[in-house]
């Protein structure tokens, strides 16, 4: 067995990864096996932690490279060090490719050209639109995002997109419009979580019609300063900064416009745990952590957690008169 030495901001997956901890049991328990290593602390999902690679960050050119890197917008700067890519590129949650935070090579089966977006729903006329074209019609910029899961650990990542406000130009959804969903693709061939048929599959997100009109969410193409690579959720993603990570979702090819909230992907399997609204606090607690502080990737420290994660200027305004619905859940 590969042992590896633990760098500091590396807890253990049983602490660092609840859904995965706990769905894994779960599934481990359903095959009536491994118990004694769940009373020792181990789930699978730390085991293959344990005996994870670094991840490569060469390059296969890509039809956007000419893009990168775009210009940076100066109203959105950091209050801490930017993650440095190797840690961000090699810790991530994609539980298409597994339950593990390292699942880059795995993420890199999937191939991302071509690719589509549908685009459909309460809009003036359905359409889809092939990747390139929606990026080359689109104005990429680069953000400074902090970036902060609902596991309790956060980074500061340099996201290259498009505004959601200006997709919403494109996609022109009809007054009857309130809500934004947004679905993975499902390819079981190449992507094995989805052999996992306990899972609600295809990964689903939803905001509603005036979060997406906000100046925050940005439609993700790339990141540190070059196209995405795949476990970032090439070639499309979502990036809303101020809510739990779970709600950015990775490889996008539809986007719903809808009258009524769609359910998404983690709200269908633990809706107690995990809402639709998601927004940081750091005093509301998950029903099985506190969220008052944040471990940052890559580095020893824990710092406190902000609420809605730094941005309440840009979206406190958007809750006022919603205080009976669980915000920050
Ligand atoms: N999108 C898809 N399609 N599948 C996923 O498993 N995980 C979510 C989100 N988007 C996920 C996803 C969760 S739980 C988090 S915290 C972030 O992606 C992680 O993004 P990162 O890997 O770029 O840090």
């Amino acid at each position: 067995m590969l042992i590896r030495t633990r760098h500091g901001w590396e807890i253990p997956e049983s602490q660092a990864t609840p859904e995965a901890a706990f769905l894994d049991r779960r599934a481990f328990l359903a095959a009536g096996a491994g118990a004694a290593s769940i009373a020792a602390g181990v789930t699978p999902a730390s085991a293959q932690w344990f005996a994870s690679s670094q991840p490569n960050l060469d390059r296969k050119p890509d039809p956007t490279d000419d893009l990168y890197p775009a210009r940076q917008n100066p109203a959105f700067t950091l209050d801490r060090a930017m993650t440095p890519e190797i840690v961000a590129a090699g810790y991530n949650n994609y539980y298409e490719f597994g339950s593990s935070k390292n699942i880059w090579k795995q993420a890199e089966a999937k191939k991302t050209r071509p690719w589509t977006v549908t685009i459909d729903g309460l809009v003036e006329k359905p359409f889809e639109i092939g990747i390139d074209d929606l990026i080359r019609r689109s104005q990429l910029e680069e953000r400074l995002y902090r970036f902060r899961c609902v596991e309790a650990w956060a980074m500061a990542v340099p996201w290259t997109g498009f505004t959601m406000k200006s997709f919403l130009d494109i996609a022109k959804p009809t007054s009857a419009a309130k809500y934004v969903r947004f679905e993975t693709f499902k390819d079981p061939s190449v992507a094995p979580g989805q052999r996992q048929t306990w899972y609600p599959w295809p990964y689903a997100e939803a905001i509603t019609i005036e979060e997406a009109a906000n100046e925050l969410p940005l439609m993700v193409t790339g990141v540190y300063g070059k196209p995405l690579r795949n476990q970032f959720g090439a070639p499309l993603r979502l990036i809303l900064p101020w809510k739990y990570g779970f709600k950015s979702i990775k490889a996008i090819t539809r986007v719903s416009f809808t009258a009524d909230r769609p359910k998404s992907f983690w709200e269908q399997l633990q809706g107690a745990e995990y809402g639709f609204w998601a927004n940081v606090n750091p005093e509301v607690a998950h029903p099985r952590w506190s969220q008052a502080t944040e471990q940052l990737i890559g580095t020893q420290g824990r710092v406190p957690t902000q609420l809605f994660n730094g941005y309440a200027a840009q979206v406190a305004h958007l809750y006022k008169g919603k205080e009976s619905e669980k915000l920050y859940l």
